[in-house]
């Protein structure tokens, strides 16, 4: 007897072992209720969605407004559980109440507005928050401090009141913040939605670091399609339900259905797609204005 129960830990372990995030078939509804407690409107903001994600993989996410994504990233925090099915973070339950500070110290999230993430005065102070209240000791805090500071490129600015910085350098120390806590999966909920394009670019860049050089697991929450090219999956979402999936070329070659979604494909995909109507023999994976202009110029040398 003995025996079979360690069997069927083994496999467990084994089952969660390169996992990070394993979501089948979850739902959930938000209750609308008036000042009685009736139920006046019901909004089912997930309908059947599974979600897999390996450790280390850069995954992301998009769709129009309201189609499901921020309900999708609470639900992986244990910020939310599911109604019907169930989500597991490295083998955990969500459902499973003993779980939640492990899974909310391995999946950190950022969030759209900066301003609403800094609560100290002072840029490391900010930073020393989260790993503090999870209790680590003052020289250990020291070091995860600078660290995670030097990584985003922001320890020059460790001195500083946030006010100071940019929406960009915000999100760069709330970043920051997150490391602290040596996640595993970090979550951004749009986080670039509010920043000029120069922020846009460091704060991608900054997370597009961690997952190469830190194998940290990303989830990219996003309306701009030009940060969603260089990611291992993405998956697209509509009325609470993922309606494609795949690598980048593979779901934009389905232009169609993004265009459905409410949603843009990327300009290189969108001006490749317009040449080949015109009769340019184009290879079917271009992603990038680099890759375009290439594949132009291969095309037009074999036409001559
Ligand atoms: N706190 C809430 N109460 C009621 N409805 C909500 C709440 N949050 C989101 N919703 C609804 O759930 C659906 C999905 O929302 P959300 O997950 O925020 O989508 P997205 O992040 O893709 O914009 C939308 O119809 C939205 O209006
Ligand atoms: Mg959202």
């Amino acid at each position: 007897m003995e025996h079979e129960v360690r069997n069927v830990t083994a496999t467990y372990n084994v089952w969660w072992y390169n996992i990070m995030i394993k979501a089948l078939n979850i739902t959930f509804e938000y209750i609308r209720r008036d000042e009685n407690e009736n139920v006046i409107e019901i909004i089912t903001a997930l309908d059947g969605v599974d979600l897999n994600v390996k450790k280390g993989q850069f995954i992301s996410v998009v769709g129009h407004n309201g189609s499901g994504k921020s309900t999708l990233a609470k639900h992986i925090n244990a910020l939310l559980v599911p109604g019907e099915g169930t989500v597991h973070v490295k083998g955990m339950d969500t459902k499973d109440e003993s779980n939640i500070l492990d899974i909310r110290q391995s999946v950190g999230m950022i969030f759209q507005n900066p301003d609403n993430q800094i609560v100290a005065g002072v840029v490391e102070e900010d930073v020393a928050f989260g790993p503090e209240n999870m209790g680590v000791p003052s020289k250990e805090l020291r070091k995860r401090v600078d660290e995670s500071l030097k990584t985003v490129g922001m320890y020059e600015y460790k001195d500083s009141s946030p006010d100071r910085l940019s929406g960009g350098q915000k999100q760069l120390v709330a970043i920051a913040g997150v490391l602290a806590m040596k996640p595993e999966c970090i979550i951004l909920d749009e986080a670039t939605a509010m920043l000029d394009p120069g922020g846009r670019k460091d704060v991608l860049e900054a997370v597009k670091k961690l997952n190469r050089e830190e194998n940290i697991t990303v989830i990219l929450i996003t309306h701009h399609m030009e940060e969603t090219i260089d990611s291992d999956i993405i998956f697209v979402m509509k009325n609470g339900r993922i309606v494609l999936s795949g690598t980048p070329a593979e779901v934009y070659k389905k232009s169609d259905i993004i265009r459905e979604c409410g949603l843009e494909v990327p300009q290189a995909v969108h001006i490749a797609e317009g040449l080949r109507k015109r009769g340019l023999r184009l290879p079917e994976d271009i992603l990038t204005m680099d890759e375009l202009s290439e594949a132009v110029r291969t095309a037009y040398n074999k036409q001559t």
